[in-house]
């Protein structure tokens, strides 16, 4: 934006002495809602049209209306617009340029209107689009997630839970969890969506106003597929921006746990991944190092966002009916949830399709945790033994191969047998056919069902997603 400009200047007739320099910067919200300019200028021609089809203004003044809003279009595109702290906001910056240039026609702009309408109107316009694109690049970052998933869609992984190894996954599977999480953001901005598509102008400062307007007009000419059906609601609603923000949180929670993820697993104590040097940074001392530092950003970045839906909620609880100035306060959180939200999205998209994966060591990590205890304990149980029975069984397995320093699959049958000589039952239910159950390869592929790790599975579970993604 150009330099902010404050010659000094009294609001009105109805005041005696002007505001001082402070109350004026304070007061102000020019620097960051000139950021809504385009959208601004596309309510303003909407509400001209429908003034002139009213006939509440002249077609002459709808015309120097729109010959003048072209203008300013053109000079803010430019960067040539000089933004006027002394004209507070980007509405009365607009308004007051477009009367510079057209004369009274631009002083009849605002009749049926107030800023309380106006501004309401050009949030929901600029979060729409805002929306538009985040629903755009979670669709590409899954599509690059897909395609990775694909490639790994039987390369086994140590599947954790209390990062403890668990059971043997697939890393297509685990990949997989981050699509489901990211259908549901998805699904969660599209909802949010809806309910940011309705149109408050028409509602003038609070009760509406008493020129014979045409409110369903201005919604399509705005693409609002509702009119606000409450004038005070209309002007002080910000559910919407708060919702936004709700759904801001979880996605960037849900990009949180990746990164995290992502940062064990590039850490030589995993060894799972690397990530494209693009992605990462040096030390200024230790010059061995190459830090994991967008996805730790990224991790840290979902306690900002945090904190703009906390400043939301809070901006609200205390507001009365209908519109209050606090209100101006919402746009510098929703600004940057949503830059924030886009921007990670996008660096998202590409640092996946930079994984470089390290199966060995997936493989090798495997060997570390019993991970095929539990399809022991479920081979017992196909044969009979009651599951309770079959877990202490393997659990006794387990502490004998702990103890041999060996891995399950690596004791020989007899050595099995003989720890479970204390469950009744257990050990002749052991027979050779059990060495195909305790590799990873019979583990992973026994769990074939929707939702299970399967490769098979996978494969299906990649094309349904691609599949919805298509739609
Ligand atoms: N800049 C104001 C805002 O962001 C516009 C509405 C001002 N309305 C008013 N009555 N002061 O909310």
């Amino acid at each position: 934006m150009s330099d902010i400009s404050t010659a000094n200047g009294t609001w009105s007739g109805r005041f005696s002495e002007p505001v001082s320099d402070l109350v004026k910067r304070y007061t102000a919200s020019v620097f960051f809602d000139c950021r809504m300019a385009v959208q601004d200028i596309r309510g303003s021609l909407a509400h001209a049209r429908m003034l002139a089809k009213q006939d509440i203004i002249s077609n002459q003044d709808l015309s120097d209306i729109e010959r003048g809003m072209s203008q300013i279009a053109g000079e803010i595109e430019r960067g040539e617009f000089a933004w006027r702290l002394d004209a507070e906001d980007v509405h009365m910056n607009i308004e007051q340029r477009l009367t510079a240039l057209i004369g009274d026609a631009g002083k009849r702009l605002h009749t049926g209107r107030s800023r309380n309408d106006q501004v309401a109107t050009d949030i929901r316009l600029w979060l729409r689009d805002a929306i538009d694109t985040i629903l755009a690049l979670i669709g590409e970052f899954q599509t690059s997630l897909l395609k990775l998933a694909e490639e790994h869609a039987a390369t086994p992984l140590p599947g954790h839970t209390h990062l403890q190894i668990a059971q043997p996954v697939t890393f297509g599977h685990h990949l997989m969890a981050y699509n489901e999480m990211l259908r549901r953001d998805a699904e969660r901005f599209a909802d949010v969506r809806r309910r940011v598509n309705r149109l408050p102008l028409g509602s003038a400062a609070l009760a509406g106003t008493t020129y014979p307007i045409d409110r369903e007009f201005v919604a399509r000419e705005l693409d609002f597929e509702e009119v606000c059906e409450n004038s005070l609601d209309a002007v002080s609603d910000r559910d919407f921006a708060i919702e936004f923000c709700a759904a801001v949180s979880l996605a960037m929670m849900h990009l949180s746990r990746l990164s995290e993820e992502l940062i064990l697993w590039m850490s030589p104590r995993f060894g799972f991944i690397d990530l494209a040097d693009r992605f990462t940074t040096g030390s200024s001392i230790m010059p061995q190092k190459k830090n994991p530092d967008v996805p730790e950003l990224v991790r840290g970045k979902t306690g900002r966002v945090n904190g703009h839906l906390i400043a939301l909620l809070t901006l609200m609880k205390g507001q009365p009916l209908a519109y209050n100035k606090d209100n101006q306060e919402d746009k510098e959180p929703l600004f940057d949830a949503a830059d924030t939200m886009i921007d990670t999205l996008r660096i998202y998209a590409d640092m996946i399709t930079g994984i470089r994966v390290k199966a060995e060591n997936m493989r090798e990590a495997l060997k570390l945790g019993f991970a095929t205890a539990t399809d022991l304990a479920d081979y017992l149980v196909k044969k009979g033994l009651p599951f309770r029975d079959a877990h202490e069984a393997v659990a006794l397995a387990v502490r004998a191969a702990e103890q041999q320093g060996c891995d399950l699959p690596d004791m020989p049958l007899e050595a099995l047998r003989n720890c479970m000589v204390h469950v009744s039952g257990a050990a002749e239910k052991l027979a050779d056919d059990i060495f195909g159950v305790l590799t990873v390869e019979g583990s992973l592929a026994s769990r074939n069902h929707i939702g299970g790790t399967a490769p098979e599975q996978v494969r299906a579970a990649i094309a349904r997603a691609r599949a919805r993604l298509a739609k």
